[in-house]
């Protein structure tokens, strides 16, 4: 039987993209989406699907080892903003689940994994700009405590187990394809789509809150350049810290300005913004560029471009 390829929590931001991504490169039936849902989103109805739970460990395994799925893309979280609101189920989502998946892989069922981490790692007495890649983390949200766990769990499955685990650090993720699940960042996916609307914005987060953002297909890069680099490579088994740009929603504003003039915006920083706050404002990423390569293709002007771009031909304007 021929290995395939299992994405889990493909119904997301990210996953409704990589799983296209990945369709393309691989073929679409060599790559299941798998999510918590009984049916798959449209975007995902081209190929094969199946429901998992992945808590529950019994049916991942048997889909996983039914379908020969020995290159698994963990996505499936509760995140930051979410999270807040019901810490017990974020810690029990994000650290058994990856659990269950890494035991598949230390079993040897999943020859090579793939599990995203996130700017949630760092707290506030992390340095803010051009974080390091090894630092003071004590993130203060359950969010970011998962992450941190969960970079040293995957690290020691590498060293004790011999799994092939891939990870990055994902900052704030901008598309204009899928709706963002929750994060402390979903206000410069929103901003867009109300720019387009209602040409207005009250934004949850402070002027001067500075974030790491990335693109969408760069994000999308960074996954399929870190699961194509060669083993040796990849000299570490945590995360990497990868960059794309830093804004603040200010700058955003400002960016979406340039292409409509009368957009105005209005902050109402709510709980999201202390969580914004204990975040860095930007990362160094040279570990990353200088093992697999990475590099981004997208900066905030450019981003800003291809968003409203696409996004006029999917909202209407009146
Ligand atoms: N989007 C970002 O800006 C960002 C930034 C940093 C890190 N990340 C990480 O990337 C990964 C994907 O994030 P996303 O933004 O696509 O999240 P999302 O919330 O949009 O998607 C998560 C998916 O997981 C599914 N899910 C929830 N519980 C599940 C369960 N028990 N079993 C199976 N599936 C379940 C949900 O239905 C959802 O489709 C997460 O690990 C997240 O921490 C995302």
């Amino acid at each position: 039987m021929k290995s395939t390829i299992l994405v889990i929590g493909a119904a997301g931001q990210i996953g409704s993209e990589l799983v296209q991504a990945l369709r393309s490169a691989h073929g679409r039936d060599k790559v299941i989406a798998s999510d918590i849902h009984s049916s798959p989103p449209e975007v995902l109805a081209d190929g094969p699907y199946e429901q998992i739970n992945v808590l529950d460990k019994a049916k991942l395994a048997e889909i996983v080892i039914a379908h020969k799925c020995e290159e698994v893309y963990h996505l499936a979280a509760l995140l930051s903003a979410t999270a807040e609101k019901n810490p017990a189920l974020g810690w029990d989502l994000n650290m058994n689940g990856l659990s269950n998946v890494l035991d598949l892989a230390r079993e040897g069922h999943i020859k090579r994994m793939f599990w995203p981490s996130s700017i949630a790692v760092f707290g506030p007495n992390t340095p803010k700009d051009r974080t390091p890649q090894r630092t003071i983390m004590e993130p203060t949200t359950v969010y970011g405590i998962t992450k941190v766990a969960g970079e040293s769990w995957c690290e020691y499955y590498h060293k004790r187990y011999k799994v092939d685990i891939r990870s990055v650090r994902y900052p704030g993720i901008i598309g204009y394809k899928s709706a963002p699940g929750g994060g402390t960042t979903d206000y410069a996916v929103h901003i867009f789509h109300e720019a387009l609307k209602q040409g207005h914005y009250d934004c949850f987060l402070s002027e001067s809150a500075r974030l790491p953002m990335m693109y969408m297909p760069d994000a999308t890069k960074a996954v399929m350049e870190i699961m194509a680099a060669p083993e040796e490579k990849i000299g570490l088994r945590t995360s990497y810290n990868i960059s794309g740009f830093s804004i603040t929603p200010a700058m955003l504003a400002d960016a979406i300005r340039v292409h409509i003039p009368e957009f105005t915006i209005r902050y109402e920083p709510d709980y999201r913004d202390a969580i914004a706050q204990s975040w860095p404002s930007s990362l160094d990423d040279h570990m990353a560029r200088e093992h697999w390569g990475w590099k981004p293709d997208y900066s905030l002007q450019a981003m800003v471009e291809d968003m409203l771009l696409n996004l006029k031909k999917k909202v209407p304007v009146e």
